[in-house]
């Protein structure tokens, strides 16, 4: 604190208000830059590799050309490690659903079901050997979720709340911005393919009919 009884030079002063002033401006737009909602890597290589494998390799670049992410002097390269702007995703999925003439939580669900694989191979060490389909959804959350979240700034999966029913069935509640319950879907019947488990899947409310929340379902079957 400065001296009380000190005389100011009124000019000095009013430098440090402006000075001030703009270092408010600065966090504001750092604080408007950490807004905007963004999602791992790995969603956006493998939504390439979706593409490349359901509709053919040179879609891709049409896509993004189509959209505006690729231009005569940017191509944008995804990282499995780096975090890009959700509205990519989502601007990409909603031309893929145009060219497959299916909606967008069906295009969601079809890819969830796709990405299994390399979501396991990539967190395999956080996925216990004995876990079969109920168990990784049962620990997502707690084990891997978690983990995603505070290892990898930004990024933000779903809280999932599960309850297992009994040893053959699981509730899921899920509840996200992004309204994505057909990847949640998917992954679960990805994880039943892995693990040659048959399964039913159910939802009873969805957040894209107006609720609140997403409340799934999954019983194995056999
Ligand atoms: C091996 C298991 C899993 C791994 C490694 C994994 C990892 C991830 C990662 C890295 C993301 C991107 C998050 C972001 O960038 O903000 C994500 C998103 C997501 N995960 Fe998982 N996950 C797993 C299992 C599950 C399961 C079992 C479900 C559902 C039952 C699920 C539902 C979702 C959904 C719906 C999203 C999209 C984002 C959103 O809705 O907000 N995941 N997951």
């Amino acid at each position: 604190m400065l001296p009380f009884n000190k005389r100011y030079d009124k000019s000095k002063i009013n430098k440090c208000i402006v000075f001030r002033k703009g270092m408010g401006r600065l966090f504001e737009k750092l604080y408007h830059v950490r807004k905007v909602i963004i999602m791992h890597g790995i969603i956006f290589t493998e939504l390439k590799k979706y593409v490349d494998t359901k509709l053919g390799e040179n879609v891709w670049d049409n896509i993004l050309k189509e959209i505006g992410l690729k231009t005569k002097t940017h191509m944008p390269m995804y990282m499995p490690i780096r975090l890009y702007p959700d509205e990519e995703a989502v601007a990409i999925v909603t031309s893929v659903s145009k060219i497959m003439g299916r909606s967008v939580p069906a295009v969601l669900e079809d890819f969830g079901e796709f990405i299994v694989p390399t979501l396991l191979k990539m967190y395999q060490m956080l996925v216990e050997p004995e876990w079969r389909t109920l168990d990784v959804v049962e620990n997502t959350e707690a084990a891997i979720h978690k983990v995603v979240r505070s290892n990898i700034q930004g990024a933000e999966p779903p809280r999932l709340i599960c309850h297992r029913v009994s040893s053959t069935e699981i509730g899921i509640t899920y509840n996200s911005a992004r309204k994505m319950c057909g990847v949640a879907k998917g992954i679960i019947r990805g994880l039943a393919n892995q693990y040659n488990e048959r399964i039913a899947i159910a939802e009873s409310s969805c957040m894209l009919e107006g609720k609140s929340a997403c409340e799934i379902s999954v019983r194995l079957t056999e």
